[in-house]
């Protein structure tokens, strides 16, 4: 499977990754390139019960909600009408808002991890990966400043530990994956400097 030209953004909630998605969506674009930007949980049906869930407007087990997560995925990549990888073999640049690494960093963090990583094991790793670490009170801070109603997973203890996951999965990666850690605690500019400079460094 290919999933060449694909760009996955991960960070805790709070952590800048839509703001540097539409960023680099548009230096991509200014540059000629067909861009589609894209999130999981997606809005697709299987997404809008995940996002339920999170608004807890659902209430459900933690394995239920991994299954969901693994089920709106796949969706996402293999949809015979808008699939990503469809979108790919058309030539288009895909940058996604969170992916499969989401679910080993947060469910991994309230289930079994080796059944996340099983129910997550048929999808591709992406050719360009980038991890924004903002740290759990940045994110908290930040997540407050919304004034929104809280969501599942915006806790201060719980945020630490999906850190700590991230950082373990993202130390043992494929070397086919251009991977970049970047610290979120710079200022939006400096972040998206960084990215676009390391992506051009990548040939993409
Ligand atoms: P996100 O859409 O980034 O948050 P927001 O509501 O601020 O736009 O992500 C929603 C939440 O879902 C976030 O807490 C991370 C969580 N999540 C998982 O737990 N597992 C997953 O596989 C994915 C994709 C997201």
């Amino acid at each position: 499977m290919n999933m060449d030209n694909t760009i996955v953004i991960e960070g805790l909630d709070g952590a800048g990754t839509t703001t540097q998605m539409h960023l680099i969506a548009k230096r991509l674009e200014e540059e000629g390139k067909k861009v589609f930007i894209t999130h999981e949980p997606t809005d697709n049906p299987i997404g809008r019960i995940v996002r339920d869930v999170l608004q807890k407007k659902i209430k459900t087990t933690p394995e239920a909600l991994a299954l969901l997560f693994s089920a709106d995925r796949d969706d996402h990549l293999f949809n015979e009408e808008y699939g990503l990888l469809k979108m790919i073999e058309d030539g288009c640049y895909i940058i996604t808002d969170r992916y499969k690494y989401s679910s080993i960093a947060y469910q991994g963090a309230e289930c079994n991890l080796e059944y996340i990583e099983a129910i997550n094991s048929r999808f591709p790793h992406p050719s360009h990966l980038i991890f924004v670490d903002t740290s759990p009170e940045s994110c908290m801070k930040r997540i407050e400043r919304r004034g929104c109603e809280k969501e599942l997973f915006e806790r201060l203890e719980f945020l630490k530990k999906v850190r700590e996951n991230y950082l373990k999965q993202f130390s043992s990666l494929p070397e086919s994956v251009n991977y970049l850690y970047v610290d979120g605690e710079k200022s939006i500019e400096e972040v998206e400097e960084e990215i676009w400079t390391w992506l051009k460094s990548t040939n993409l």
